[in-house]
């Protein structure tokens, strides 16, 4: 049986990567085999990508190359990764998927939606996710969260809190519009609450 696919969506600093863990750690104690990977990235050549999108100068990639960027890593992983997991039965968590791009790209820099719906329509629509964990957190505490760890990856946290805050905007409405397969998330509750809500979210796919 095909296994399921599960992305964690949101912004800086939101507390995902962690969870996306924890989540992994609880299924594999119920047996699960379980993939878990990131976006961009989970390949050779989608990691190369993704250094070059989250380091360097904000002016480095326009809006438009990002997304035809993001979505040639992704369908490498998609298809090098993801599907063979999926098709072996194991369940894929994947930190970030195409509402990513529909946040950070279209909500965030402008890119016109309907042109990055309508590539994601070509590209990945036999294959949208069974749930989405969508991380909800103001961004000027989530973009402190998150270079307080101190990586080469800023190139997102250093673009303007404006360029956050609509990000955040488009994940609600995603959110909002697809609430069959989107849970929203309380990203300034504990780690231990979060937890449980994505715990009890997960037994919407036990029982289908
Ligand atoms: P991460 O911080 O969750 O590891 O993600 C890396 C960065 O890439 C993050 O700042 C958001 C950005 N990103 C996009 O802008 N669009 C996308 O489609 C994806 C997958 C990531």
């Amino acid at each position: 049986m095909r296994g399921k696919f599960i992305t964690f969506e949101g912004g800086e600093g939101t507390g995902k990567s962690t969870q996306a863990h924890l989540l992994a750690d609880a299924l594999r104690n119920q047996g699960i085999n379980v993939t878990i990977t990131r976006e961009p990235g989970g390949t050779e050549g989608a990691e190369l990508v993704r250094a070059l999108l989250v380091s360097g100068a904000i002016s480095r990639w326009s809006p438009l190359s990002e997304v035809l960027l993001l979505n040639a890593a992704r369908l490498d992983h998609l298809t090098k990764v993801i599907l063979p997991a999926l098709e072996t039965g194991n369940w894929v968590i994947c930190d970030r998927f195409t509402d990513s791009t529909i946040a950070y790209q279209g909500y965030g820099h402008g890119v016109d939606l309907a042109f990055i719906q309508n590539l994601h329509q070509q590209l990945f629509s036999t294959n949208t996710p069974d749930l989405t964990f969508v991380f909800d957190l103001d961004p000027s505490v989530g973009i402190q969260r998150s270079l307080q760890r101190h990586t080469s990856e800023t190139r997102f946290e250093n673009m303007q809190l404006e360029f956050h805050n609509r990000m955040r905007q488009g994940y609600l409405d995603i959110a909002h519009q697809d609430v069959s397969r989107c849970i929203l998330i309380n990203a300034a509750d504990t780690v231990d609450n979060v937890h449980k809500t994505i715990l009890n979210g997960i037994e919407r796919l036990q029982l289908s």
